[in-house]
C-alpha cells in the first residue's frame, strides 16, 4: 500500500468552515511549518511525504509562515487550485512569488505586471507560440539544433545529459526569440545569456534577494556586470532589427515585438521589449531542458515505454510522444508550484484571506496523489492516451491569467528532441537506479543531471 493511501487528504476540515467577517488564515502548526519548509528544500519523496502528512493533519489548505515571503498558504486540492486560477480580475496578482527574479526580468516583464498592461503583452506574445504555421517554421530550427546537440555528445562513456540540453535550448531561444542567425553574433550572446541563466538558478541569487534592503543585489558586482553585458547586447540587437528592412518579413519573436502596434496605436519601448526577451529566455530555457532530461531519465529506465515511443515515431505518429511529455511533466514537473498574491477581496475554502497573503498551488504534490493518479510513482504515458486530465489535478504549466504561454512550444521542443535523439542515438544508463529529485531554487532537477551513455550514433542523414 502506498503512503498516499495511508494518508488520504482530509477533505472536510477547513473547507467546510463558515466565512468569518474578518480576514483569517487557514490552520498552521509549528511542526507543519518545519515539515513543509524541510520538504521544500529537499524536494522529491521527502517533500511528498511531508505534504501528505500536512494535508492529513490540517486539510488541503495550510498556512506556512516563511522568513522571506511571509505567510504562504499552500493549496493541496485540485478544486482549490481551480478556484485560484479562475479568481475574479483584481483579486489576485502575480505578486511576490514571481518578483524574486524581478531584477533579472525587468519591471515590465509579463511575469510581474497585471491588469491591462499584462493583457496587452499576452495579446502580442501568445499568438506566435500557438500559431500552427509559425510553430512549423520554429520546428525546423529545433530539429537542426537537436541534430547538432546529438552530434556533439561523447560516445562510449557516461555523461550528464542536462548541461548538453541546456546548450541546445539556449541555441533555440537565441534563434527563435532573439532572431540571431550568424555565428559571429551568436557567440557573445551565448556567453552573456549563460551567465544570466546561471544567476537565475543560483542559490546565491535567492540569498542576495533576501538581503536586498541592505544592498544584497545593488552591491553584487557579478550581477551588475552580467546585466550590463547582456543589456548592451540585447539593446544592440533591438537597434539592428529595428533598422533592418528584412524585419518586416521575419517571424522571430523580436521582429514581431518590433513591428506590432498595440491597440492604443503605440509600439513597445526598447525596455519593454528587452524585458520580454529576458523573460522568455529565463522562462523557456531551464524548464524545457529539465523536462527533456527527465523524459530521457524515465524512458531509459522504463523499457516498455521506450519501445512504444520508438514504434510510434517509426509509424509517423506523435500521440505516444505527447503522452510521454505529459507523463514526464506529471511525475517530474520542473516547476512544481506556482503562486499568486492576494490583492483585493479573495475567499477560498471558507477563508477570506488578508491582503498580501501568498497563495501557492503545489501541483508537484497534487500530481502524485494516489486518489487522482493510480499507482502515482509509475511512469505510465498511457494514462494520457486515455483522455485529458482535469485542470487543477494536472497543471504543470500553471493556469489562469498568468498561465505559461510557451506550453505548446515546449512540448514541440521536447517531442522533436526525443525523436532526433532516439532515431540516431542508442542510449543506455550507467546505473538502473532512478535519479533522485533535487530542488534548486524552484526547479526540480535530476540529481546527477540525467547521466546516460551514448553507445552508438548513426551518421546524420
Ligand atoms: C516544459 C517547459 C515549461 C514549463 C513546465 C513551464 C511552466 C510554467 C509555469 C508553471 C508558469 C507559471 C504559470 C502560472 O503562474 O500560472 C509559466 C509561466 C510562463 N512561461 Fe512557461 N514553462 C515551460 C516552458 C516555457 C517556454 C518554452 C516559454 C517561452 C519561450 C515559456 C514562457 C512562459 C512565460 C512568458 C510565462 C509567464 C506568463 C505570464 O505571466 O503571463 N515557458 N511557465
Amino acid at each position: 500500500m502506498t503512503r498516499s493511501r495511508r494518508h488520504p487528504v482530509k477533505e472536510t476540515t477547513n473547507l467546510a468552515l463558515p466565512l468569518a467577517g474578518a480576514p483569517s488564515l487557514p490552520p498552521q502548526a509549528p511542526l507543519s511549518t518545519l515539515l513543509a519548509l524541510g520538504g521544500l528544500l529537499t524536494g522529491g519523496r521527502p517533500e511528498q511525504q511531508a505534504y501528505e502528512r500536512l494535508a492529513h493533519r490540517h486539510g488541503p489548505l495550510v498556512t506556512v509562515p516563511t522568513p522571506m515571503l511571509g505567510n504562504v498558504v499552500m493549496l493541496l486540492e485540485p478544486r482549490l487550485v481551480r478556484a485560484m486560477m479562475s479568481s475574479p480580475p483584481g483579486a489576485l496578482i502575480s505578486g511576490r512569488g514571481n518578483a524574486v527574479l524581478g531584477f533579472l526580468y525587468g519591471r515590465s516583464s509579463m511575469f510581474l505586471v497585471d491588469g491591462e498592461p499584462h493583457h496587452r503583452l499576452r495579446r502580442l506574445l501568445v499568438p506566435p507560440f500557438r500559431n500552427r504555421d509559425t510553430l512549423a517554421r520554429y520546428a525546423e530550427v529545433i530539429e537542426a539544433v537537436a541534430e547538432d546537440v546529438l552530434d556533439a555528445l561523447p560516445v562510449g562513456k557516461p555523461f550528464a545529459l542536462l548541461p548538453e540540453l541546456r546548450h541546445g535550448m539556449l541555441e533555440i531561444i537565441l534563434r527563435v526569440v532573439f532572431g540571431i542567425q550568424d555565428e559571429a553574433r551568436l557567440q557573445p550572446f551565448r556567453e552573456a545569456m549563460t551567465e544570466l541563466l546561471d544567476l537565475s538558478t543560483s542559490a546565491a541569487t535567492t540569498a542576495r534577494f533576501a538581503l536586498r534592503r541592505w544592498g544584497g543585489l545593488r552591491r553584487w558586482e557579478r550581477l551588475q556586470q552580467a546585466l550590463a553585458r547582456s543589456n548592451a547586447l540585447i539593446y544592440d540587437q533591438i537597434r539592428r532589427h529595428r533598422e533592418d528592412p528584412a524585419t518586416e518579413q521575419r517571424d522571430d519573436i523580436l521582429a514581431l515585438l518590433l513591428r506590432t502596434r498595440t491597440e492604443d496605436g503605440n509600439l513597445l519601448t526598447d525596455t519593454e521589449i528587452r524585458d520580454q526577451l529576458v523573460t522568455l529566455l529565463i522562462a523557456g530555457h531551464e524548464t524545457t531542458a529539465t523536462t527533456l532530461a527527465w523524459a530521457m531519465e524515465r524512458l531509459l529506465r522504463t523499457p516498455d515505454a521506450l519501445a512504444k515511443l520508438k514504434a510510434d515515431f517509426a509509424a509517423g505518429s506523435t500521440a505516444y510522444a505527447d503522452a510521454v511529455v505529459s507523463e514526464t511533466l506529471r511525475l517530474r514537473p520542473p516547476i512544481p508550484m506556482f503562486s499568486r498574491e492576494v490583492a483585493g477581496d479573495f475567499e477560498i475554502g471558507g477563508y477570506r484571506l488578508p491582503p498580501r497573503t501568498l497563495l501557492v498551488a503545489h501541483v508537484g504534490y497534487i500530481h502524485q496523489r494516489a486518489d487522482l493518479f493510480p499507482d502515482p510513482q509509475a511512469f505510465r504515458p498511457e494514462r494520457f492516451l486515455e483522455g485529458r486530465q482535469e485542470l487543477g489535478s494536472y497543471s504543470p504549466f500553471g493556469g489562469g491569467l498568468h498561465s505559461c504561454i510557451g506550453n505548446h512550444f515546449a512540448a514541440l521542443e521536447v517531442r522533436l528532441f526525443l525523436r532526433v535523439l532516439l532515431a540516431r542515438g542508442d542510449f543506455g544508463v550507467p546505473s538502473n537506479s532512478p535519479e533522485w529529485q533535487m530542488r534548486k531554487t524552484i526547479l526540480n532537477l535530476p540529481w546527477q543531471g540525467a547521466r546516460v551513455t551514448l553507445k552508438r550514433r548513426a551518421v546524420r542523414p
